[in-house]
């Protein structure tokens, strides 16, 4: 993976448009920070601001390490007491950001697509926009590192394959990785209650009994039951999480199915004994602190494409 090129963005807000090659470049920035490799000097300041309108533990510290080690100014923001709840629009906060002098913007908010309205402007706004998560849409940064983590394990992505289980239609975390997956190659099956699967999913793998396919898998990725974006009056509501860990969750029984080689994935939040059995969290074939690591230089790799994209700090 060496010689590849590095990558210019102007914004990070989907993983739907990124080439093969600009994912292993990606993946290669990160490794490279991983080992220490030294980031570029700047030679004027750049201003980051980490927005997060939704809850975030590991996505919000890790973005303001990332930003940190690369050598940003991180200017503060706290939605809980921004102007946004006197009615001010994401936008017209957007705009301010802009006025004062800030870059970047990494933001994280429930509405899907919210970036649409601050990348296709006429007007004034023009910022660097990193999704940190919309809705149910798009995660880049998470599946970004996902992917790296995938990476460092098998070295390929051609025919893994990979099992995405459970709450599919309210993760975004399931929307990007399934689109980058298929991109690379891999074998996707998708596993868990119907009422979580949209045939539309099906141009991306194949609904399976997980039962039946875990012996074969090389992944599996783990996904957290979004309690926060289920609706009332459907089978959501009536969610049993004793029945769903029983049905579909990685207990210690199927952890000794798996493959040698085998990995479980879980972007977190994970809930104990529902996706995964508690005392599995930090088992071998675990990723979860893994994945937690490798956010940092993913992310470090993506804020930095979109510096060279935007020439910013004077990066090459
Ligand atoms: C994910 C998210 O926010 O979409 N969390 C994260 O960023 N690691 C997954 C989740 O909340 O289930």
């Amino acid at each position: 993976m060496e010689n590849l090129n590095l990558v210019s963005l102007n914004h990070f807000v989907t993983v739907k448009d990124l080439t093969s090659e600009e994912i292993l470049a990606l993946i290669n920035r990160a490794e490279f920070f991983k080992k220490g490799g030294s980031v570029q000097k700047l030679t004027k300041p750049v201003y980051i601001s980490n927005m997060f309108f939704e809850d975030s533990s590991r996505t919000h510290t890790s973005f303001e390490i990332a930003e940190r080690k690369l050598g940003l100014t991180v200017i503060p923001f706290d939605s809980k007491h921004s102007s946004i709840n006197k009615g001010e629009t994401l936008y017209d906060t957007s705009l301010i950001m802009d006025a004062v002098g800030v870059d970047i913007e990494v933001i994280r908010h429930s509405k899907n697509k919210y970036y649409q309205d601050l990348i296709n402007t006429s007007g004034k706004l023009n910022l660097g926009i990193i999704n940190a998560g919309d809705g149910s849409g798009q995660h880049p940064s998470q599946c970004m590192l996902d992917m790296m983590t995938i990476y460092e394990q098998f070295g390929k992505f051609e025919n893994l394959k990979i099992a995405i289980v459970g709450d599919i239609t309210n993760s975004r975390v399931a929307k990007s990785n399934m689109q980058l997956l298929k991109k690379l190659g891999a074998k996707i099956y998708f596993a868990g209650p119907e009422y979580w699967y949209d045939k539309k999913f099906d141009e991306y793998g194949e609904f399976s009994e997980l039962d039946e396919i875990l012996p074969e898998l090389d992944v599996v990725m783990l996904l957290r039951v979004q309690h926060e974006r289920h609706q009332k009056d459907t089978h959501e509501a009536e969610f049993d999480s004793k029945q769903y860990h029983q049905k579909y969750g990685i207990n210690k029984a199927r952890y000794q199915k798996l493959k040698e080689n085998a990995i479980i994935m879980h972007p977190g939040p994970i809930n104990h004994d529902v996706e995964l059995s508690g005392e599995l969290v930090e088992a071998p074939k675990s990723m979860f602190y893994q994945q937690m690591k490798n956010g940092v230089f993913m992310r470090m790799a993506m804020i930095e494409a979109v510096m060279r994209g935007r020439k910013l700090g004077g990066i090459q």
